[in-house]
């Protein structure tokens, strides 16, 4: 009885799903083409021109310029974002390695010293202690033999199109908990140092690591906000960025017409847990030879 049942049972079934299979094809088939037609009716034109221009452009996008003599002949990405357009600062995902980054941590541990400050007319190491309580390093990229910097500093080169004649040797900065540095200029008011022969342009950034709590740079008057209030230079208030390792951060000090940046003050918060690591290059407005 059961057997039969069953046998009965599979041969109503059968034809039974094969009309409901056929139903749905029609129906899936006359809504496709109900959804083609409407959205054919909404911009006909508009969506073969987009397709086509799509593909050509995947198709381009790729493919490199003829170049000049000092360009190159391939086409490169770096992603980056806009944090502010006050200052003008840029930040950049995955700019470098972790192990391009360890590489640059392990020569700079060797000769590290506390950072120094560029003293103001009138000021004195003593009188500017714990503003900066960084130690540091300057390695330049040919003093590099592993070719780490020399890599970072060509792609900072391109990433800003200042050529790299222009910039300091790295400074390479290790910020231990409780270590910051006050807001400051990059640039050199010469009201204030005296007159310049060149100027600081604008600075490069290289997180060599993560920091567990604090250490972020950041920008007191970003949006020019504080600007004109009593700003207490300690304070780590604006636009703060987290370090994180292997990111970059640009920012502009001067203005498009050579004038420095108000806004552009920034600072580097104390760290709370954990070890800062950065490699800066701060970049002049004219070929810097460091030691003429
Ligand atoms: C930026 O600052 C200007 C004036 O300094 C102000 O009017 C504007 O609201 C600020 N923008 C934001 C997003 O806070
Ligand atoms: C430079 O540009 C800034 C911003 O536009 C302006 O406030 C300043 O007066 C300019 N300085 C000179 C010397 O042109």
């Amino acid at each position: 009885m059961k057997t039969k049942t069953k046998r009965l049972g599979r041969k109503l079934v059968l034809p039974e799903v094969f009309v409901l299979c056929c139903l749905f094809f029609l129906a899936g088939f006359y809504a496709s083409g109900l959804l083609s037609r409407e959205a054919v009716n909404v911009r006909p034109k508009l969506r073969r021109l987009e397709m086509v221009e799509g593909e050509a452009e995947s198709e381009k996008e790729h493919r490199p310029m003829a170049h000049g003599v000092t360009g190159e002949s391939s086409i490169d990405s770096i992603p980056f974002q806009v944090l502010s357009w006050k200052p003008r600062a840029l930040y950049f995902p995955g700019f470098a390695t972790p192990d391009q980054c360890k590489a640059i941590i392990d020569q700079a541990k060797l000769q590290l010293k506390p950072s120094s400050l560029a003293l103001r007319e009138g000021e004195t190491v003593e009188s500017t202690k714990g503003t900066r309580t960084s130690s540091g390093t300057f390695i330049s990229a040919s003093e590099d033999k592993t070719g780490v910097l020399d890599f970072v500093e060509r792609k900072i080169a391109k990433a800003t199109m200042l050529p790299r004649s222009y910039g300091e040797s790295f400074n390479i900065l290790r910020y231990e908990i409780g270590q910051k540095y006050d807001s400051h200029y990059d640039a050199f008011n010469p009201a204030e140092y005296g007159p310049q022969s060149s100027q600081r342009l604008a600075s490069f950034l290289l997180y060599l690591s993560d920091v567990e709590e604090g250490g972020e740079t950041m920008f007191p008057f970003e949006n020019e906000s504080n600007i004109y209030s009593n700003y207490e230079f300690k304070r780590c208030m604006g636009l703060k960025v987290k370090p994180k390792l292997g990111d970059g951060l640009l920012f502009y000090s001067l203005l498009p017409n050579g004038t420095i940046d108000q806004t552009s003050l920034h600072g580097s918060c104390p760290v709370t847990k954990g070890e800062k690591w950065v490699a800066t290059k701060w970049i002049r407005d004219q070929e810097y030879n460091e030691f003429l």
